[in-house]
């Protein structure tokens, strides 16, 4: 089997994606970078030897050196670059969140039926241990019919990966409840296997307001990242504009009745989510989201708290960035770019996480009144869950 021949678009923080992507011999390579900064294309060569670097993914287009792509630009870039690569019909991976609207998600999903091209979007989560575990032991039937999520998101780098650049100006992101949360709006989705109707949310910016900030145009200083200075208040070079909120909570009523939470903090200590899912004969909660950690099930009956639970699962071990999900998420990709069919990551619940987190943004903004979730146009659906063949009938998809 050839390598795929892979272009990056947006070699940034991210680019721990890339390196994913890059086992020469072995299925997939780097093989073009296009990136608008020239400090980071200066660095192309000895990152991934032999790649081209270029400064406008456009001219990657008509290469037929470059058999796919891979987006990881930032949020408000993705609508405008993703649709080009599948008009010049390139297979692409966009990475989370799909976009920053509703409109611009609905655009990419239009765009690629129209040209039947390709397109994979980027929900690593779904290749996390720790949420295949919880989707495994639910799909058992262990704790019964899901009815109800609730997830603690503790996001203690937050006052340094999202106040210091874009993701701090909601005219690049929407907010975080949608930049961040996307990730775990979606494996709600997947866990409960609904998709949120209708939402409500509450939110503030309470620390990093009013913290010093840099000048418009100056780069992010050296060592600003994972400076986890403490308390959070003394964090300075902050984003010339910081308009996102640091606390949101967020309810979900689903298209199948679950009723969810999702709670989002930038100022705690440490960093980890935690999900507990209650079904109609059991409950089940990690602790921990890495290899090694640990989630328990209780479903034998009502008693007081028991720390030891009535099962006990390992997340199992794995190498690489984000708990392995970087390379298995890769591998999903290559594997799709080669023959096509339905993927565990799926452009449709892409969508519906960031309608979402959008709704959800607005509500919060709007003194927590209800919304409902705009529904995506059910020819759009069929063919994504056909595995984005126009020629197929509509096959259930795993979500
Ligand atoms: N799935 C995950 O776990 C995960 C984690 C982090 C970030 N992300 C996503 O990855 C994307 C990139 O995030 P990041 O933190 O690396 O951002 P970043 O700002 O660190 O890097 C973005 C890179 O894109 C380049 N760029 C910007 N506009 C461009 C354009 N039009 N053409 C070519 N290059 C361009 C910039 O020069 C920069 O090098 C975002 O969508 C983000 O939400 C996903």
């Amino acid at each position: 089997m050839q390598d795929l021949r892979i272009g990056v678009v947006g070699l940034g923080l991210r680019a721990n994606l890339a390196d994913a992507a890059h086992h020469p011999g072995a299925g997939s390579v780097v093989a073009a970078v296009a990136d608008t900064d020239p400090a980071v294309r200066a660095g192309v060569a000895d990152r991934f030897p032999g790649a081209v670097a270029v400064d406008d993914y456009r001219k990657l287009l008509d290469d037929d050196t470059v058999d796919a792509l891979v987006v990881a630009t930032p949020d408000d870039t993705h609508e405008a670059v993703a649709c080009d690569i599948l008009r010049a019909g390139k297979p692409v991976y966009v990475e989370k969140p799909l976009g920053i609207t509703v409109e611009q998600c609905d655009t990419i999903l239009r765009t690629a039926y129209e040209t039947g091209t390709r397109l994979y979007v980027g929900h690593n989560m779904r290749h996390m241990g720790v949420v295949r575990l919880m989707r495994d032991i639910i799909a058992r039937g262990d704790i019964g019919e899901p009815k109800t999520v609730w997830v603690r998101h503790f996001v203690s780098y937050g006052g340094d990966y999202y106040f210091k650049d874009w993701h701090a100006d909601r005219t690049r992101t929407t907010g975080l409840l949608l930049q961040k949360a996307a990730h775990d709006i979606d494996v709600v989705h997947w866990l409960a296997n609904g998709y949120t109707s209708r939402v409500n949310a509450m939110g503030d910016l309470m620390v990093y307001g009013d913290l010093p900030r840099r000048e418009p145009g100056t780069p992010r200083p050296d060592g600003w990242l994972r400076e986890f200075d403490w308390p959070p208040a003394t964090r300075k070079d902050l984003n010339h504009v910081v308009d996102v909120e640091d606390v949101s909570v967020m309810n979900m009523r689903l298209d199948n009745g679950v009723i969810a939470a999702y709670q989002q903090c930038h100022f705690s200590p440490d960093y980890f989510r935690n999900y507990t899912v209650i079904g109609t004969e059991g409950r089940l909660e990690n602790f921990g989201d890495r290899p090694g950690d640990e989630v328990k099930v209780w479903n034998t009956g009502p008693t007081g708290y028991r720390a030891d639970a009535d099962a006990v699962y390992k997340v199992p071990e794995s190498k690489g960035s984000h708990g392995g999900s970087d390379e298995r998420i890769i591998g999903e990709f290559c594997r799709f770019v080669r023959d096509g069919g339905v993927t565990d990551t799926s452009p449709v619940a892409a969508r519906m996480s960031v309608a979402a987190g959008v709704m959800a943004t607005q509500s919060l903004r709007d003194g927590g009144a209800p919304y409902d979730v705009p529904p995506l146009d059910p020819e759009l659906i069929a063919y994504f869950e056909s595995g984005q063949r126009r020629d197929a009938a509509p096959a259930p998809a795993p979500r």
